[in-house]
């Protein structure tokens, strides 16, 4: 399916390392002729890091999409009821968030988000990025990965030996899940080695 004329919201949550690649695939979002939304979670709106501070990256998301992020539970909340976006990805999606949303927890701009997306029967995109993911939240992500009308940007472990429970999602296959997706279906191979 092409992405043109499609609304997608971005949701960025606190997985800081993978967000120039994040920003990257968000540019070739807006090449294709989508509408991009960003929505920030409370952690990437605060912490700064030595990735970068949170506020160039929220200027750096208006500056590819046109628009400014939504940064509040109550400005992601009409998500639900204008059910104005067509697909919803947390790109990239932490530990936390994972845990939460496998949970019905809803205390983040980018949950709400989700919350209220799902609630219109569209389909939501995770795409792992964390330490503990074949850890302490493994049976999270074997919650989501069962869950109606949520899909996973294809992932695998980006450092067995020094990392040994990290798992983190091949952001450039973005693009082709989102299409997959947007037909109702979970992109495959779902687990895709990285090669080094
Ligand atoms: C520099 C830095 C990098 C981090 N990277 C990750 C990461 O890659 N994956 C992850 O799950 N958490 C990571 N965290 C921890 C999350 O930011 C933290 O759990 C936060 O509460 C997530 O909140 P959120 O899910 O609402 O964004 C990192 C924290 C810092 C300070």
């Amino acid at each position: 399916m092409n992405l043109k004329g499609k609304k997608i919201g971005i949701a960025l949550t606190g997985s800081f390392c993978t967000f120039d690649k994040i920003f990257k695939e968000m540019e070739k979002l807006v090449e294709t002729g989508a509408e991009v939304y960003t929505i920030f979670s409370n952690a990437s709106q605060q912490i700064s890091s030595r990735f970068g501070k949170p506020e160039e990256f929220m200027e750096r998301a208006e500056a590819i999409t046109g628009r400014k992020p939504i940064c509040t539970i109550e400005g992601a909340e009409p998500i639900g009821p204008q059910s104005y976006l067509d697909i919803y990805v947390v790109f990239p999606c932490s530990g936390n968030t994972i845990a939460k949303l496998a949970n019905g927890i809803t205390d983040t701009p980018v949950l709400m988000g989700a919350k209220a997306h799902l609630r219109n029967n569209k389909p939501l995109v995770i795409s792992v990025s964390t330490n503990d993911a074949m850890g302490m939240n493994m049976k999270n992500i074997g919650l989501l990965l069962n869950a109606k009308n949520i899909y996973f940007v294809p992932f695998g472990q980006d450092d067995p030996i020094k990392k040994t429970n990290s798992l983190i999602a091949h952001t450039d296959r973005l693009i082709p899940t989102l299409e997959f997706a947007l037909e109702g279906e979970q992109i495959q191979p779902i687990l895709q080695p990285f090669t080094r």
